[in-house]
This record gives structure tokens, C-alpha cells and sequence, in this order.
């Protein structure tokens, strides 16, 4: 009787560790969205962004959008939804507006255009997002462990 705390113990130890790997697992999601912005950007959309835009410094027909991630995500998104509200200085207001696409698309593509910052923009590569698969499923097996182990250590003391 004096022990029945210990079962509720590690249920809350099981759970905290549980939300820890969620949260670090939500976290995460950064890359992936980063990786299907990438996909629009190359293609996914038309006329396709990389037809006229490098993710260097070099003019294409637009900008190259190296470094663009500085400017702000409101930035962004206006001069995905509306590119004649801003025309970039020394260039011809031709991009077409991609009003058509959703909320999250866009997001997608600005947390893509986020990652070509300045010096680091080698630093994203594809394979980043299968890399919190293992971490996730190493969560879940600690925390179904951690709380078989606790309830069973529970009930033996009872
Ligand atoms: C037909 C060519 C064309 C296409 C396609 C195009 N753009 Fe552009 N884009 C431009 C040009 C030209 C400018 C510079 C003039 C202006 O600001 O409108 C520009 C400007 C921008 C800017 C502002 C850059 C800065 O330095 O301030 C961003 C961000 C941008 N484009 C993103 C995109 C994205 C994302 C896509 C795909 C969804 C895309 N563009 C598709 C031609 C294009």
C-alpha cells in the first residue's frame, strides 16, 4: 500500500520522457520543411523558381537568393505572393505572382530560402531529414521502456 506512489512515478517519468523526444521530434520538422521548399523551388511549382534564380550570388533572370533570409520571412512571402509590391533595384518586375499557392507551401519555401544564408548554404543537405527517424523511434522504445521498467519495480515492492 505504502508504494502504490511508485507506479504513478514512472508513468510521469515514462510521459516526460515521451513529450521530451515529441517536442525535440517537432523541432525537427524545420528540415523537412526546408527540403520541400527546396522541391517546389527546383520544380514543384511553374514556372519553376530555379528557372530564374540561383541559390548563390549570381543574377539569373531574378536575384540570386543566396543570403535572401536576412531580409525577413515577411519579405519573403510578399515577393512569392505579390512581386510587384517590391521590385528589387536593377531588376525587370517579370516575376510572375504565386498567389495559387497554399499558406504552408510558401512557408515551406521560405524556411528553403532561409537555409541558403551567406556562408553556410552547403550546410543543408537532402539527407538531413531522415537523420531524426532513428532518434525518434530511440525515444519512444526509452519511454515504453523506462515505464514498463518503473511499473514493473512498482508492483514488486507492493
Ligand atoms: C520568370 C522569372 C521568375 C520566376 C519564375 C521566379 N522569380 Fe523570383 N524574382 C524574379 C525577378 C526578376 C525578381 C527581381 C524583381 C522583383 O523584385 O520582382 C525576383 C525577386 C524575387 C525575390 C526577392 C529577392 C531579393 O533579393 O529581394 C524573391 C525572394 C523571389 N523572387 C523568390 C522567388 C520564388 C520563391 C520563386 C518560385 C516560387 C520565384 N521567385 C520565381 C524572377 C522570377
Amino acid at each position: 500500500m505504502t508504494s502504490t506512489p511508485r507506479v504513478p512515478m514512472g508513468l510521469a517519468l515514462g510521459v516526460l520522457v515521451w513529450t521530451a523526444f515529441a517536442v525535440a521530434g517537432a523541432v525537427a520538422q524545420n528540415p523537412e520543411d526546408a527540403a520541400r521548399g527546396k522541391a517546389l523551388f527546383e520544380g514543384g511549382v511553374a514556372p519553376a523558381c530555379n528557372s530564374c534564380h540561383s541559390t548563390g550570388s549570381n543574377r539569373v533572370v531574378g536575384p540570386g537568393l543566396q543570403g535572401v533570409g536576412a531580409k525577413g520571412d515577411s519579405y519573403i512571402v510578399q515577393s512569392i505572393r505579390e512581386p510587384s509590391a517590391v521590385v528589387v533595384e536593377g531588376y525587370p518586375a517579370v516575376m510572375p505572382s504565386f498567389a495559387m499557392l497554399s499558406e504552408s507551401q510558401v512557408q515551406d519555401l521560405v524556411a528553403y530560402l532561409k537555409t541558403l544564408s551567406s556562408e553556410r548554404r552547403e550546410a543543408v543537405p537532402a539527407a538531413a531529414p531522415p537523420q531524426h527517424l532513428p532518434t525518434l523511434a530511440a525515444g519512444i522504445a526509452a519511454a515504453i521502456g523506462l515505464t514498463l521498467v518503473a511499473l514493473i519495480w512498482g508492483r514488486k515492492k507492493v
